[in-house]
């Protein structure tokens, strides 16, 4: 009789490490949480879709559009004085220099390579206090003449929930691993939504639909340069060790939301606790962290330097520039569609990654630089 058992036990556990195995088909998926596998959202469980991606297919399985609420929290405090549409945001902070651990031993996307921790340094420099602002980037624009590739391709990814029907039903191509994610036509910087969308009341908010290369070319514009992965999760990381938020563990500190992500069940509805939908003003939210960064994490993923690579040594490394070639650059910060349920990665040690001309509307950028542009000294 007890052998017996014992065989039924030992073949009960045969089934449910079956069971699980087929459960978690992409090794990217967070093991623990079932909502994450998902076979849709393979490539980094659909945090991340790059130009490549595209395939000829139909979209019509897309979720709905999904109608968030508009009851605004009291855990969110509106920043006054955004106003302005052309108020410069390209103020930087110094980011004095020093050793920390970059990544941890307590990874939540092994896959995406979070781990193992290693101790780095990172020289002194300066970071921009906000991400890029549409009107950052229009005065860019406007006196470089610079087109973007979302422009010269044509198009740029929009997750569907924040397209209009018209918008949605022109378009016949998907990506298989993130059906939410749609190349649409005309979809650019300014045009963030396609066709019969505008940035008009989004002057402050972060830009978007800007490729790595884009990045790259503003911040040459403007004195600047991108910065490494390393510095970009030690100026988040605020001088504290291995916390998950650039403020420490709690996800909202004093019960407020210091960072724009999503809220609510994710993709259905938004309910927008933390007062947006989509994009933020860079200047939302109180600091972050005591670098005095602003949406270091939330509102818009952020480009780095760094080439991607998942395979770390525990060695010690000064202030690494990542892998000397690949395919994908390392994005780093999340963005407003991230959830805890689909996309923990609004974390200082995740990260993501994309083919350097890919665009989409939760992507942008900040710049860095080694010493201060003259033109920033007071
Ligand atoms: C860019 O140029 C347009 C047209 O001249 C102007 O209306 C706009 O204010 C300029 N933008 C910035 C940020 O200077």
């Amino acid at each position: 009789m007890v052998e017996k058992m014992r065989l039924l036990n030992i073949y009960s556990v045969f089934l449910l490490i079956f069971f699980l195995s087929r459960r978690c088909i992409s090794s990217q998926c967070e093991k623990s949480n079932e909502e994450n596998c998902d076979a849709r959202k393979e490539k980094s469980c659909g945090c991340s879709i790059s130009r490549g991606d595209v395939k000829n297919d139909d979209a019509s399985d897309s979720p709905v559009a999904g109608s968030a609420a508009d009851d605004r929290s009291k855990k969110y405090r509106p920043e006054t004085n955004v106003k302005n549409p052309y108020v410069r945001t390209n103020e930087m902070v110094k980011i004095p220099g020093g050793t920390f651990t970059m990544g941890s031993d307590k990874q939540i996307f092994e896959a995406d390579g979070e781990g193992p921790g290693r101790k780095a340094k990172v020289n002194t420099f300066y970071m921009d206090k906000y991400e890029v602002s549409n009107s950052e980037f229009e005065l860019f624009v406007n006196q470089t003449g610079y087109i973007t590739e979302a422009e010269k391709f044509g198009n740029s990814f929009v997750m569907d929930v924040y397209l209009s029907e018209d918008v949605k039903n022109a378009i016949t191509q998907a990506v298989a691993a993130a059906p939410w994610w749609l190349p649409v036509d005309g979809a650019y910087w300014r045009i963030p939504e396609g066709k019969g969308s505008n940035i008009k009341n989004r002057m402050d908010h972060a830009v978007v639909h800007t490729s790595w290369n884009d990045a790259t070319e503003f911040c040459k514009w403007a004195g600047k340069r991108l910065p490494t992965e390393a510095e970009f999760e030690y100026a988040c990381r605020g001088g504290l060790e291995q916390r998950l938020f650039p403020w420490g563990n709690k996800e909202m500190p004093k019960n407020e939301h210091w960072m724009n992500i999503w809220q609510g069940e994710f993709p259905k509805e938004n309910t927008k606790e933390d007062g947006y939908d989509s994009t933020a003003p860079v200047t939302a939210y109180p600091e972050q962290n005591k670098f005095g960064l602003k949406n270091i994490i939330g509102n818009v993923w952020e480009w780095t330097n760094d080439w991607w690579e998942t395979k770390h040594t525990t060695d010690f490394k000064d202030n690494p520039t990542g892998p000397a070639s690949g395919e994908d650059k390392v994005k780093k910060g999340g963005s407003f569609l991230c959830h805890k349920s689909y996309c923990y990665r609004y974390r200082c040690q995740a990260r993501s990654q994309n083919t350097p001309d890919s665009s989409a509307s939760n992507l942008g950028f900040r710049c860095a630089a080694s010493t201060l542009p003259d033109y920033l000294k007071s």
